[in-house]
C-alpha cells in the first residue's frame, strides 16, 4: 500500500503531464458517408464483457449500461461469471489472458486493476480522460487504483462500500426493535431479539468473500480507523495479532450464533432474499445488497432500514467496480472509447448507480434521483473523505493484493467456522500477512 500512497501523492503533478502529453487516441465513429458504409463501421462495433454482475439487483443496473451501448449501436456480448467479490470472475479472466483471448472490458477491482495494467495487458485510457476531464471529478482514493504510471487504464463506474447493515422493518417492529442500534451491544441486543421472535437473527452466506465483508465492518467498529489502517494499509503485525483484533474475532464468534444453520456456501443475494422475506432481521453487506431490496420493490425506510454497522459511523471502507479496456487490436478501439465514455457520463452514473446501490465515482453527479440510502451512501462518504476516515475495503481488494486478501480470507473463514480461536486467528493473520 505504501506504493499506492505514494502514486496517490503523485497523481496532482501527473494530471498536469496527462493532459499535456499527446496520446494516440481512436478517432470517434465519423459520420457515415452512406448508409451501407455506416451499417458495416456499426456492425464491428461490439464489446465483450467478463462481469460477474449475476444476481437480479445487479443484473437490472448492467442492463443501463447495456442499454446505454446499444443504444449507441454497440453490440454487448455478455460474459457473466457467477460468484459474487469476483473470485470466479479473476479466475476467467486469468484463463482468457492466458490462452491469448482477452474479453474486450472487465469488471475489476482495486488492486487486480494494478496488477494487470503491471503486467502491460491494460489499453491506456488517458487522451479520453484527458478530454473528459476525468482527473479533476474522479475522487483522489479512486484515482490511485484507476491510474498506473500516471496513465487511465481503467473507468471507475461507482463507490460501494461494505460497512453497512440492511434491516427488515416488519421483522424489526415483531422482535420489538424500535430503534437502529448504535453500538455494538445493542445490535447483539437487537439481534438477540429477533432470534427470539422465532427468526433468524443474521441473515449471511457462509463464503469466505462473504465472511470478510462482516470482518470489514466488526474490525472498523472494534479498533476505529486507525487501528484498521495500522492492521490493513501498514500491516503491522502489531496491530495484526493484537488484543484488539482477538476481540475482533470474539465478536466474530458472537454473530456467527446468530446465523442459521443452512448458511454454508450460501449466496449473498440469497441471504438478501431472507431478510426481503421477512425470514431474518439482518444482513451485513455491502450496498450492493441495496439494489436486491430495489428489484423487489422494497421501499427504504418503509419495507428496509440501512445503516453503517453500529459503531462505524463517520467511517467508510470503500470498493470501486471499475472497467478495464484490454489491449486489444485497434479495430476494438472505438468501442471500447465508447464503452469508457458511457461508464464515465454524469448521467449514465445516476441512473446506474441508483439502481445498484453504490454512490457514483464522480463527484459532480447530484443526488437528487438517490433515494434515502443512496444519499446517505453519498453523503457518508463525501465527509470520509474530508475527515480521512475513509479506507480500502480488504474484503474487496482495496487494501491488500489479491494474495494477502485471500490468506486473510482463509484465516477469518477458519475462525469463523470454529477451526481457530480467537488467539489462534489473530497470531495466524499476523503470520499470514507479512509484506
Ligand atoms: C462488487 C459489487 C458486487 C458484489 C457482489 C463486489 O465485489 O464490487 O459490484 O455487486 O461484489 O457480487
Amino acid at each position: 500500500m505504501l506504493k499506492l500512497t505514494k502514486l496517490t501523492l503523485a497523481i496532482a503533478a501527473v494530471t498536469l503531464m496527462a493532459s499535456c502529453g499527446k496520446k494516440e487516441e481512436t478517432k470517434p465513429a465519423a459520420a457515415p458517408a452512406s448508409a451501407p458504409a455506416a451499417a458495416a463501421a456499426k456492425a464491428s462495433e461490439a464489446v465483450e464483457v467478463l462481469h460477474w454482475w449475476t444476481s437480479g439487483g445487479e443484473a437490472a443496473a448492467l442492463n443501463v449500461l447495456k442499454k446505454n451501448l446499444e443504444d449507441q449501436a454497440v453490440k454487448w456480448n455478455d460474459m457473466p461469471v457467477a460468484g459474487g467479490g469476483g473470485e470466479q470472475a479473476m479466475t476467467a479472466v486469468r484463463a482468457r489472458v492466458t490462452s491469448g483471448n482477452p474479453p474486450t472490458a472487465v469488471q475489476l477491482l482495486g488492486f487486480d486493476i494494478q496488477d494487470w495494467a503491471k503486467q502491460g495487458a491494460l489499453a491506456d485510457m488517458s487522451a479520453l480522460a484527458a478530454k473528459e476531464g476525468w482527473d479533476k471529478t474522479v475522487p483522489p482514493a479512486l484515482q490511485a487504483f484507476s491510474k498506473f504510471d500516471g496513465k487511465w487504464v481503467s473507468a471507475p463506474v461507482n463507490v460501494h462500500s461494505t460497512n453497512w447493515v440492511w434491516a427488515n422493518k416488519a421483522v424489526l417492529d415483531k422482535a420489538g426493535v424500535k430503534e437502529i442500534p448504535k453500538d455494538w451491544d445493542g445490535f447483539i441486543a437487537a439481534l438477540t431479539a429477533v432470534q427470539k421472535a422465532g427468526l433468524v437473527g443474521l441473515a449471511h452466506g457462509g463464503q469466505p468473500w462473504q465472511d470478510a465483508t462482516i470482518f470489514d465492518g466488526v474490525v472498523l467498529a472494534t479498533g476505529g480507523i486507525d487501528f484498521y489502517r495500522k492492521a490493513f494499509i501498514d500491516l503491522d503485525p502489531a496491530a495484526l495479532n493484537s488484543p484488539t483484533m482477538v476481540k475482533v474475532f470474539d465478536r466474530m464468534g458472537q454473530l456467527r450464533k446468530f446465523v442459521d444453520k443452512d448458511f454454508s456456501g450460501r449466496d449473498w443475494n440469497l441471504a438478501a432474499a431472507m431478510v426481503i422475506s421477512e425470514k431474518a432481521g439482518f444482513q451485513i453487506m455491502g450496498d450492493w445488497a441495496k439494489g436486491e431490496f430495489i428489484n423487489a420493490k422494497k421501499v427504504p425506510g418503509t419495507d428496509f432500514l440501512c445503516f453503517r454497522m453500529p459503531g462505524t459511523q463517520g467511517m467508510v471502507t470503500f470498493n470501486s467496480d471499475q472497467f478495464a479496456m484490454f489491449k486489444l487490436g485497434a479495430d476494438k478501439g472505438a468501442a471500447q472509447e465508447k464503452m469508457a465514455k458511457a461508464v464515465m457520463d454524469p448521467a449514465f452514473q445516476s441512473a446506474f448507480n441508483v439502481v445498484k446501490g453504490s454512490a457514483p465515482a464522480r463527484t459532480d453527479v447530484p443526488n437528487t434521483a438517490f433515494d434515502d440510502c443512496g444519499k446517505k451512501a453519498m453523503a457518508d462518504l463525501a465527509e470520509a473523505s474530508t475527515k480521512n476516515t475513509l479506507v480500502g475495503s480488504l474484503a474487496h481488494g482495496h487494501a491488500v493484493p489479491a494474495s494477502l486478501k485471500n490468506a486473510a480470507y482463509d484465516v477469518i473463514t477458519a475462525n469463523f467456522n470454529g477451526k481457530a480461536d480467537s488467539k489462534k486467528a489473530a497470531a495466524d493473520l499476523a503470520a499470514a500477512m507479512k509484506k
